[in-house]
């Protein structure tokens, strides 16, 4: 092999285009959702799903989305409002997605929800509620997207599920007054759920891996961002000093989506500055 052949990449300059493929986001109202729906739609997503339960809320979230300069276009975000937790309603949704498209090429599983309480109170509904939307309404997703996923997959394109974990499952999570026992558990379970989904769906070309964050500002992360002593402080703590920022999960999950990561099947990606690594959230 000369030299001239060891430098040829074929068609280098769109390895992380997503041009025409077409998305769905649970959780995609706010939050990391929502940086990932504004990063798959500026990399070129011809029609991006958005659902979370509310109503208004998936509404103002995709006129947001549509009234992105840079989004390719003619791209579309789309809002159908479903609650995750529910099968019904998952079948549901996959319904309402089919009478707009034949299928999917990128699932972004992310809609999850915490509890914090301490060790002697903490309520069995507050398992219960976390551990079904966290891990079982995942797997539920999947399966009755499955059929649209791999509607237009193939070896050498495959469609990409990317499952939203957290370092929590990695490391401890909170302890003491605000323990999240349920929550840790729950993103333990669905990263080890995604090993499995991997070797499953693999052959069918449908590819299965998590992203695992650690802190990132949002409605869910600010309440224990404040009991952890602020920003600032976590800041201080963090091995890269800062704390986690939309781009960062929307260049994350772009990535996952694109060519570029077509033989990644079964990873856990974190993405914390390193935070996990001196054993914090
Ligand atoms: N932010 C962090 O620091 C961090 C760190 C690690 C992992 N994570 C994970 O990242 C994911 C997103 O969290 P976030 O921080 O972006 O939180 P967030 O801002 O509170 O967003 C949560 C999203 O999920 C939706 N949702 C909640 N329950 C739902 C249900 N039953 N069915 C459908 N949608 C539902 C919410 O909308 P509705 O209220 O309208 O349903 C919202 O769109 C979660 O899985 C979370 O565990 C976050």
């Amino acid at each position: 092999m000369s030299a001239a052949d060891q430098v040829q990449l074929e068609n280098f300059s769109s390895i992380f285009s997503l041009e025409g493929k077409v998305a769905v986001v649970t959780g995609g109202s706010r939050g990391l959702g929502l940086h990932a729906a504004s990063g798959l739609l500026q990399a070129g997503c011809s029609k991006v799903y958005i659902t979370s339960r509310k109503p208004s809320a998936c509404e103002t979230a995709v006129s947001a989305l549509n009234a992105l300069p840079t989004k390719r276009p003619g791209a579309q975000a789309i809002s159908i409002p479903a609650d995750s937790s529910s099968l019904t309603e998952i079948e549901r949704l996959v319904t309402e997605v089919s009478k707009t498209t034949d299928h999917i090429d990128i699932l972004f599983a992310n809609a999850g929800a915490t509890w914090g309480e301490t060790f002697e109170k903490f309520p069995e509904s507050g398992f219960g509620k976390v551990m079904d939307l966290n891990v079982k309404s995942v797997f539920f997703t999947i399966q009755k997207f499955f059929p649209l996923l791999s509607a237009a997959a193939t070896r050498d394109d495959p469609s990409r599920v990317i499952i939203t974990g957290s370092v929590a499952g990695i490391t401890l999570g909170s302890l003491g007054e605000n323990a999240t026992f349920s929550y840790s558990a729950s993103k333990a379970a669905v990263l080890h759920m995604a090993k499995n989904l991997a070797i499953e769906l693999g052959p069918r070309h449908v590819l299965v891996n998590a992203i695992a964050p650690g802190l990132y500002p949002s409605k869910m992360a600010n309440g224990l961002i404040e009991l952890q002593g602020g920003v600032k402080d976590l800041e201080e703590a963090s091995p890269n000093k800062r704390l986690g920022k939309p781009e960062d999960i929307a260049g994350l999950v772009v990535f996952l989506a694109s060519r570029a990561a077509s033989h990644l099947n079964g990873s856990v990606i974190t993405t914390d500055g390193g935070s996990h690594l001196k054993g914090k959230m």
